[in-house]
């Protein structure tokens, strides 16, 4: 299974899903390539908004390594599933995709019982309530895809 993650800039939301569900799929003991992007180019090359990262150091994830790169026509065939932040990203990956001809796109809190966007901490300032959606969702998505069996 290969899963890309997908928010804006790729400094906050998106490293957030691919760290903490990268953290659940090595616990489970499974083994699937997951990894995130931007629809923007402005955060290129840059690492984990600091926000972000101290959260995540305080639940025991490192995100060193991490560097914002933008979503590519290519990553669609890569990828088995595309997975967007909100509402604005799943316009914006279709954009670049040229469309989902197969159906590869989903928004993280469909895979939870509340779906939606992910809290956005660049405008909300609350890193913890992001950290609280993007854990539901990556959780819910793992339920997901270890009942469909991949
Ligand atoms: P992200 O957060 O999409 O969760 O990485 C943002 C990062 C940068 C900007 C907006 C949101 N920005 O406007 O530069």
């Amino acid at each position: 299974m290969k899963i890309l993650f997908v928010c804006l800039g790729n400094i906050c939301r998106s490293p957030m899903a691919e760290f903490v569900l990268k953290k659940m799929v090595r616990e489970a003991g499974l083994d699937y390539e997951i990894a995130s992007a931007a629809t923007s180019d402005e955060e290129h090359g840059n690492p984990v908004y600091p926000p972000a990262r101290q959260v995540m150091a305080r639940h025991g994830i490192d995100c060193s390594g991490k560097f914002a790169r933008q979503l590519t026509r290519a990553d669609y065939e890569k990828y088995n599933l595309l997975i967007g932040m909100d509402r604005s990203n799943l316009r914006n990956m279709q954009r670049i995709c040229g469309g989902d001809p197969e159906g590869k796109m989903s928004l993280l809190m469909d895979y939870t019982d509340r779906p939606g966007d992910v809290a956005d901490p660049w405008y909300t300032g609350d890193f913890g309530i992001a950290w609280r959606d993007v854990n539901d969702g990556c959780r819910g998505l793992l339920q997901y895809l270890t009942e469909k069996g991949t």
